[in-house]
């Protein structure tokens, strides 16, 4: 009597675990049949991308009081040659404060400007970039920044600013978005009159605990972050959700 009811007991408890993990792994969308195939969004929101990502609400702060959003955006929805568009982050901004809070309202229009290229170009794109000397910004005139490319990475220097790109925010055709560590400041509004760049920090206090085992170019081989996949951690706790409760089922059962 009672070693049936353990069977039934168990067998119920096993086949709760294994249609709910069927129903988690099945694909809903075979079954509804699909409308007609929507076409690819040709638009790409700037204000959205660049909300949901980052931190950068203090560049997209400063694009929309200063319109250059608009100017961006409409690049972006109507152009072919797309738009490429390097963004601090509030960090970044931060650390330049010193240099942007007596700037005024058009020199900010220009500096944003300055940091989106009227073209589209993929991280492989800028390695040809680099061969042809100063590119133009959207900020035109000698508002020009110098690619290189150091073993896959891209390197920018505006004269006052020395940066890299590090990482891909977004990256489709006509719309690239690379995050870069420093506010690029032009030439062409802080003189050529640049401070010596301070020896590259000598960095003695980090804890040997942070510092990975790998060479610290691994922090930077990364250009590409995807966005975790928070779907999949979901669908994995509820199938050890279920495994837990089996478990503990079965150990009730044989106490
Ligand atoms: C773009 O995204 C922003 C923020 O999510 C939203 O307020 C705005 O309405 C969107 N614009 C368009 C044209 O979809
Ligand atoms: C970009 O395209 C979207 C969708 O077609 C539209 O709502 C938005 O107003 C356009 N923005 C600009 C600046 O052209
Ligand atoms: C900001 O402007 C004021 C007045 O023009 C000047 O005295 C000051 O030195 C400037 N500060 C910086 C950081 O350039
Ligand atoms: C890169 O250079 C190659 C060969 O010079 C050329 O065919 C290609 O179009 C260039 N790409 C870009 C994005 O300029
Ligand atoms: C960019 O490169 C050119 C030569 O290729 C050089 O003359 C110029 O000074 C560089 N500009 C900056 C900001 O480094
Ligand atoms: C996450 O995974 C789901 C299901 O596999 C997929 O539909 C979705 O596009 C993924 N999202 C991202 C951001 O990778």
């Amino acid at each position: 009597m009672e070693s049936s009811m353990i069977f039934v007991i168990t067998c119920s408890v096993l086949l709760m675990c294994s249609s709910s993990a069927l129903a988690q792994t099945a694909s809903p969308p075979s079954l509804s049949p699909t409308p007609a195939p929507a076409p690819a969004p040709a638009h790409v929101n700037l204000t959205y991308l660049l909300s949901v990502a980052g931190p950068f609400s203090t560049f997209l702060n400063d694009l929309i009081s200063t319109k250059v959003i608009d100017t961006f955006q409409n690049q972006a929805n109507n152009t072919e040659q797309g738009i490429t568009i390097f963004v601090p982050k509030d960090d970044a901004f931060n650390a330049a404060k010193k240099y942007l809070s007596n700037v005024t309202s058009d020199q900010l229009k220009s500096i944003l400007l300055f940091h989106a290229l009227p073209r589209f170009y993929s991280l492989a794109d800028f390695r040809n970039l680099s061969q042809k000397g100063p590119t133009n910004t959207f900020a035109g005139g000698q508002y020009t920044l110098n690619f290189t490319d150091v073993s896959g990475t891209v390197h920018l220097d505006s004269g006052w600013s020395k940066t890299k790109v590090s990482s891909a925010v977004f990256s489709t055709s006509p719309v690239a978005v690379y995050q870069v560590d420093k506010v690029l400041l032009p030439e062409a509004i802080f003189g050529t009159d640049i401070p010596p760049t301070p020896a590259p920090a000598p960095a003695p206090d980090v804890s040997p605990a942070d510092t990975p085992s790998k060479s610290k170019d691994g922090a930077e081989s990364s250009p590409v972050s995807s966005p975790t996949n928070s779907s999949h951690r979901i669908m994995d706790l509820g199938i050890w959700k279920q495994l837990v409760l089996a478990i503990t089922a079965g150990l009730i059962l044989f106490l």
